[in-house]
């Protein structure tokens, strides 16, 4: 048993989608959430960069005592997490994109993937592929911009809308039956993404595997809380707080939310 903290990070909010499943399905763990937005988007980054982001919020994480990471960014999984792992003492857990259900459901054999410039150009990615999705067709697509509008509140606006239609109408109309959202951020964009999106395609993201492989792993590490009370949150940005809190418009009031340098 262990009460530490679990930490996350991300490039900036859209981690925050994989926190509330995590504490959904294990809410008596204390957490920390750092989310580095004044650096975001991770995903028009260098490898180099995304490495030396991953170390800076790891480290701080770690100087909070935090007993595991959850590497809520796509982009920083794909492309730093090697390094973590081989560096660091705590288990981290990463996000890959959902491509094995996806690609596992598909009937029409053809799969959308969403995702950052820097997941897609990642080795990690294209290794998930090549496992994961033989015979199945993927149609890529980088979102530019869309994590920078989503960082500032403007997940649901129209600017994001005409960004979206123009980026999917290639592989609705190559046939897809599956869009996988690989960027954190995303999930923020489905209530956009249904509107555009023929009724018959599947939108898979990856939070809910995530939290149960968070569950697995502090199981495995005899690290799970035994505490009986609801978990403290603790939500540090480098940018704007009232960005932050909009992510948590029912609960916020019960969070600590806060600015850092950092
Ligand atoms: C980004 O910062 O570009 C997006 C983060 C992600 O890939 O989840």
């Amino acid at each position: 048993m262990d009460n530490h903290p679990i930490g996350v990070f991300d490039s900036g909010v859209g981690g925050t989608s994989i926190w509330k499943e995590i504490n959904a399905l294990l809410p008596h763990e204390d957490t920390i959430y750092l989310a580095d937005s004044k650096n975001a988007p991770y995903g028009e980054r260098t490898k180099e960069e995304i490495v030396q982001l991953s170390i800076k919020n790891t480290e701080f994480l770690l100087g909070k005592g935090c007993k595991l990471i959850v590497v809520a960014c796509n982009t920083a999984t794909t492309n730093a997490i090697d390094y973590l792992r081989a560096q660091y003492q705590v288990p981290f857990i990463g996000i890959e994109p959902a491509i094995k259900p996806a690609a596992l459901q598909s009937k029409s054999k053809k799969v959308g993937v969403l995702a950052t410039k820097g997941t897609l150009s990642s080795l990690l990615f294209h290794s998930t592929v090549g496992n994961l999705a033989e015979g199945i067709r993927i149609y890529e697509q980088v979102g530019t911009g869309l994590v920078p509008l989503i960082e500032s509140g403007k997940a649901n606006s129209p600017e994001t809308k005409a960004l979206l239609e123009a980026y999917l109408r290639p592989m609705v109309t190559a046939g897809i039956d599956y869009l996988v959202l690989g960027c954190t951020h995303y999930p923020y964009l489905i209530p956009l993404l249904k509107e555009i999106l023929p009724a018959h395609i599947q939108i898979i993201d990856s939070g809910e595997a995530v939290a149960r492989q968070t569950k697995a792993i502090l199981e495995k590490n005899e690290l799970l809380s035994n505490s009986i009370n609801l978990g403290s949150h603790h939500f540090i940005t480098n940018a704007d707080v009232e960005i932050l809190k909009g992510f948590f418009v029912d609960r916020s009031a019960s969070l600590k939310i806060t600015y850092q340098e950092f």
